[in-house]
C-alpha cells in the first residue's frame, strides 16, 4: 500500500470510529505531514481521495471538514404535500418586522442599483404622467418587448444561446414555475423534486393538486439521479422540478455531468425538466454553471428566473423560456394574471442594456461571499459540537444538519418568543424527515453584535436539548 493510501485509511479509521466527527475540521496539512512524519504532498494526495470519496470536504481558508454519512434514505414514492396553511403561518410570524429574520431567503436590496432601478421606473411613471395622449393597455404575453429584447442579450451574453421569441414575462420565478407546472401537468400527476426542497415549490405542488416524489440530495452532490433513474422505472413521472444551481436550501450546484445525465434521463424517459435558475448570478466567485436549458437537445427544459434574487424580491418580475411548452404557458400566463407591469418591464430593460447589472451582481457576489465566511464563523464559536453544514459557493442560504437531539420546531418556536426568525427543516419535505436541520440566510449577515447575540442565543437554546 502506498504512503497515502495509508494515510487515507488511518484517516478513515478515525472518522469511522468518531474521533473525527462529522463537521469537525482535519488537522491542517502541516500538523498532518508533522504527526505522521509524510511529505506535504502525500497528505495532500491522501486529502485528495478523501474529498473524491467524499468523506471530507474543501472549506475556504478553513481546511478540510468530515462529511456526515449519507442520511438514510426515505421511502420513495409519490405523495401528497400538505404544509399548505402550517407553513404559510410559520414565514409569516418569521418576517414580521419587529423580528430578526435570519431565515428568510430575502436578498439584500441596500444596493446603488436598486435604487437606481426604482429611479428609472419613477422616471418612466413621471413621463407617462405628462403624456395625456397615452392610452392605457396590457402589456399581454409574452411581455414588453424592449425587456425580452434586453434579457435575450444579457442570458446570450451570459449563459446560452437564445432570443428574445423564446421569453415569457412572469410575475417573479414563482409564476413562472406554477405556469410551467400547468403546462407539463394535471391534477394527480407526479412531480420528482430534490429532496429538501424550497417550500414555495413545495406549496405551489399541493395546491395545483399535483404530487411529489422527493429525490434524497445533499449539499455536496446535489440530486442523487439514481434514485430518479429507479423511481422513474417505477412511477409514471410527469417531470422533474429542479434548482440545479445553489440551490435552496442545501446550497449544492449540480456538477456537468451529472446535468448532462439528467437530460440524457429526460430524453430516454420522455419527460420534461423545469429548471428554476433564480440563484444561477450568484456565484460568489462568479462562476456559472452551464444551465440544463444550454444542454437541452429536445427543447424539453422550460427554464425560469427572476430578479428577486439579484435585486429586490419586492420587483415581482421573472422570466420563463418554455421550450416546446410555449403555447400552452402564453395561454396560461394570459389567464392568470393577463400580464405584467410594462413599467417595471421597460425599467428592467434600461438597467440591463448597460454595464450597470453586471457590475452590481460583481458587488454582491464578493459581499455575499464574506457573509457566508462570517456567518460559518460564528456557527462554529456558539452552536453546539454535532452541528454539521456545508459552505455554499452561491447563493445565499445556509443549511444545517443539527444535532439528533434538536427539534427545530420547537426551536424555530423558542426562537420566534425570543424574536428571531428561523426556517425549520420540516418545512422543506412532505413529511417530517427533517425535524434536526434549519435553514439560514447570511444576505443580510454582517455579523453585527445583534446578529452574533442572536446566533449565541439560539446556540444556547440547542444546548438545552
Ligand atoms: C428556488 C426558488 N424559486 C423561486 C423562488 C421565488 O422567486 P420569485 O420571488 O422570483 O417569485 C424562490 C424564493 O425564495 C426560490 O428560492
Amino acid at each position: 500500500m502506498k504512503l497515502y493510501e495509508q494515510l487515507c485509511q488511518t484517516l478513515q479509521i478515525r472518522i469511522n470510529r468518531g474521533e473525527l466527527p462529522p463537521g469537525s475540521l482535519l488537522p491542517s496539512i502541516r500538523v498532518l505531514s508533522q504527526q505522521y512524519q509524510l511529505s506535504k504532498n502525500t497528505v495532500i494526495r491522501a486529502l485528495a481521495e478523501l474529498e473524491d470519496s467524499q468523506q471530507v470536504i474543501a472549506q475556504p481558508r478553513q481546511g478540510f471538514i468530515v462529511c456526515s454519512p449519507q442520511s438514510p434514505s426515505p421511502i420513495i414514492k409519490p405523495r401528497t404535500v400538505s404544509l399548505g396553511a402550517t407553513a404559510f403561518s410559520v414565514l409569516g410570524a418569521a418576517n414580521e418586522p419587529d423580528k430578526l429574520a435570519l431565515g428568510s431567503a430575502y436578498s439584500d436590496s441596500r444596493w446603488p442599483t436598486v435604487s437606481w432601478f426604482y429611479k428609472q421606473q419613477a422616471k418612466t411613471a413621471r413621463e407617462w404622467a405628462n403624456n395625456d395622449k397615452r392610452c392605457s393597455h396590457y402589456s399581454t404575453p409574452p411581455g414588453d418587448p424592449s425587456f425580452r429584447s434586453a434579457l435575450a442579450d444579457h442570458i446570450n451574453m451570459t449563459s446560452f444561446a437564445c432570443n428574445s421569441e423564446e421569453i415569457i414575462t412572469t410575475h417573479g420565478a414563482q409564476e413562472a414555475v406554477s405556469l410551467c407546472l400547468r403546462a407539463v401537468a394535471e391534477p394527480g400527476d407526479t412531480i420528482a423534486v430534490e429532496s429538501p426542497c424550497y417550500y414555495g415549490t413545495l406549496q405551489c405542488i399541493e395546491a395545483l393538486g399535483l404530487k411529489v416524489l422527493e429525490l434524497p440530495s445533499d449539499s455536496i452532490g446535489g440530486t442523487n439521479l439514481d434514485a430518479l433513474e429507479k423511481a422513474l422505472n417505477t412511477w409514471p413521472i410527469k417531470a422533474v422540478l429542479t434548482n440545479p444551481t445553489y440551490n435552496n436550501p442545501l446550497g449544492f450546484s449540480l456538477d456537468l455531468i451529472n446535468r448532462k445525465r439528467l437530460i440524457n434521463i429526460a430524453n430516454h424517459w420522455d419527460i420534461a425538466i423545469i429548471e428554476d435558475d433564480v440563484f444561477a448570478e450568484l456565484g460568489h466567485s462568479q462562476q456559472y454553471h452551464t444551465p440544463l436549458k444550454a444542454l437541452d437537445t429536445e427543447n424539453r427544459v422550460l427554464y425560469c428566473g427572476s430578479f428577486s434574487k439579484t435585486l429586490d424580491a419586492d420587483i415581482r418580475l421573472g422570466w420563463v423560456l418554455p421550450g416546446r411548452y410555449y403555447e400552452q404557458l402564453n395561454y396560461y400566463k394570459f389567464v392568470t394574471t393577463i400580464a405584467c407591469s410594462a413599467l417595471l418591464q421597460q425599467a428592467a430593460a434600461e438597467l440591463l442594456k448597460g454595464k450597470r447589472y453586471r457590475r452590481h451582481l460583481s458587488q454582491v457576489t464578493r459581499c455575499y461571499s464574506e457573509r457566508v465566511q462570517i456567518l460559518a464563523e460564528d456557527v462554529h464559536q456558539y452552536w453546539p459540537k454535532g452541528t454539521q453544514f456545508i459552505q455554499p459557493k452561491g447563493g445565499i442560504l445556509q443549511w444545517f444538519e443539527l444535532p439528533q437531539s434538536v427539534n427545530s420546531d420547537q426551536l424555530f418556536q423558542q426562537a420566534l418568543d425570543a424574536g428571531i426568525g428561523l426556517s425549520p427543516g420540516n418545512l422543506f419535505c412532505a413529511d417530517n424527515r427533517f425535524q434536526h436541520h434549519i435553514r439560514l440566510s447570511f444576505a443580510h449577515y454582517s455579523g453585527s453584535i445583534k446578529q452574533k447575540h442572536a446566533i449565541a442565543l439560539v446556540g444556547e437554546m440547542m444546548d438545552s436539548y
